[in-house]
C-alpha cells in the first residue's frame, strides 16, 4: 500500500494555525490504503531565540529523509530582517535544490478583485527558485559610511535556466492553450536576460506545439492589471517571479488564496509546499486566517506526490466552498468544511 512520510515545519505566526488545517484537509481527501505519516519540524523564530539556530544541518539531513514537506509561514519581526528568510526558508529552498517555484492563479468563483469586468484569470508562474539575486552573491563596502557601496550579483546559469524553462515547456504543453511567456528585462539587464532569451527560444524549438512570447517585467505588471486573461504559463526569474506572483495573488482575491510548491522535480530531494504568504504576526492568534492557500498548497503536493484525483478533489472542493462563502468564517471554519467537501 502507498504512504507518505511528510515532514512539518509549522514556523511562525499564523503558520501552525494553518498548517493545522492544511493537515486536516489532507487527511480528510486521502483515501484509506494511503497511509500518511507526519513528523512536525521546531523551526523558527522561537528555535532562533532560544538557541541561535535557523536550520541545524542535522536537521536538514533528518528532513531530507521525508517524501514531501509542508511549511506554514516564517518571519517575526522580533528576529532581524533576513536572518529566518535567508537561514531557514531559502536555505531549504537551495539545499533541496528547488529549482522550480510553482504559483499557480486562478480567480475563483465569489471572489474579490479589484480588476473591472472580472476577466477569467487561470495562469501559473514558474519562478526559478535557486538562483538570481537570491543566491546571496554580493556585499558592502566601507559599510555605514556615506561612501557605501553595495552589491547584490544576480546569478544565472546555462544549467539553471535552461532546466527551468523547459518545465515551464512542458507545463504549457500540458495545458489546453499552450501558451508561454518568457518576462525578464534585457533591455537593461542584458547579459541575464539573453542568456534566458537564448535559451527560451532554443529550448523552444522542441515545442512547435507551444505559442511563445516575451515580454519586459515592467510591461507584464501592467497586463497582469490590464489583461491577466492573456496568460497561460509564465517562466521567470527568481526575483521577478516573487514580485510579479503578489501581484497575481492581489489580483485574484488575495494573498489568502496563493499557493505555492518550491519544486525538485528529479525527486533527488523532498519538495516544500507552502502558501505565498507570510506569518500576519498581526493577526497570529485572532482566527483571521484564511487557510485556504495552505490547504490549496496540499493540493499541489498530492500532485506533486501522483495524487491528481485527490489534488483535483481539494480545488473542487475550494472553488465549491468559495462560491459559497458570505459571512467571515474563522480559520478552523474554513477548514472544516473544506474537510467535509472532501470526505463527502
Ligand atoms: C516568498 C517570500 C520569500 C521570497 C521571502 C520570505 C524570502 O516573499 O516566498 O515569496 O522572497 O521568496
Ligand atoms: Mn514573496
Amino acid at each position: 500500500s502507498r504512504s507518505i512520510d511528510l515532514a512539518v515545519i509549522p514556523g511562525d505566526g499564523i503558520g501552525r494555525e494553518v498548517v493545522a488545517q492544511g493537515l486536516k484537509v489532507l487527511s480528510a481527501v486521502l483515501p484509506q490504503d494511503v497511509k500518511l505519516q507526519t513528523q512536525e519540524y521546531d523551526l523558527g523564530a522561537k528555535r532562533w531565540h532560544a538557541t541561535g539556530e535557523t536550520l541545524p544541518d542535522a536537521e536538514l539531513e533528518r528532513l531530507k529523509g521525508h517524501d514531501a514537506i509542508l511549511l506554514g509561514a516564517i518571519g517575526d519581526p522580533s528576529v532581524p530582517s533576513g536572518v529566518l528568510e535567508r537561514g531557514l526558508l531559502l536555505k531549504l529552498r537551495f539545499a533541496f535544490d528547488h529549482y522550480v517555484n510553482l504559483r499557480p492563479s486562478k480567480l475563483f468563483p465569489n471572489t474579490e478583485t479589484p480588476l473591472a469586468g472580472r476577466p477569467e484569470i487561470d495562469f501559473v508562474v514558474v519562478r526559478e527558485g535557486t538562483e538570481g539575486p537570491y543566491t546571496g552573491n554580493g556585499g558592502s563596502l566601507r559599510t555605514g559610511t556615506p561612501a557605501e557601496v553595495a552589491t547584490e550579483v544576480s546569478v544565472n546559469t546555462a544549467y539553471g535556466v535552461e532546466r527551468v524553462v523547459r518545465y515551464a515547456y512542458e507545463q504549457a504543453k500540458a495545458r489546453p492553450r499552450k501558451r508561454l511567456t518568457l518576462v525578464h528585462k534585457n533591455n537593461v539587464l542584458v547579459h541575464a536576460g539573453h542568456l534566458w532569451k537564448n535559451i527560451f527560444d532554443r529550448v523552444g524549438e522542441e515545442y512547435p506545439e507551444v505559442t511563445t512570447d516575451y515580454l519586459h517585467v515592467d510591461a507584464a505588471t501592467i497586463f497582469f492589471v490590464t489583461r491577466p486573461e492573456r496568460f497561460d504559463v509564465i517562466v521567470t526569474d527568481n526575483l521577478f517571479g516573487d514580485i510579479l506572483t503578489d501581484l497575481a495573488a492581489a489580483v485574484t482575491g488575495g494573498i489568502g488564496l496563493a499557493a505555492s510548491g518550491n519544486i525538485n522535480p528529479t525527486g533527488a530531494f523532498p519538495s516544500m509546499f507552502e502558501p505565498v504568504h507570510g506569518s500576519a504576526p498581526d493577526i497570529a492568534g485572532t482566527g483571521k486566517a484564511d487557510p485556504t492557500a495552505t490547504i490549496l498548497s496540499v493540493a499541489l503536493m498530492l500532485r506533486h506526490l501522483g495524487l491528481e484525483s485527490e489534488a483535483t478533489r481539494i480545488e473542487d472542493a475550494v472553488s465549491a466552498d468559495l462560491a459559497e462563502r458570505s459571512a467571515p468564517r474563522t480559520t478552523d471554519e474554513i477548514g472544516d468544511a473544506l474537510a467535509a467537501r472532501v470526505a463527502g
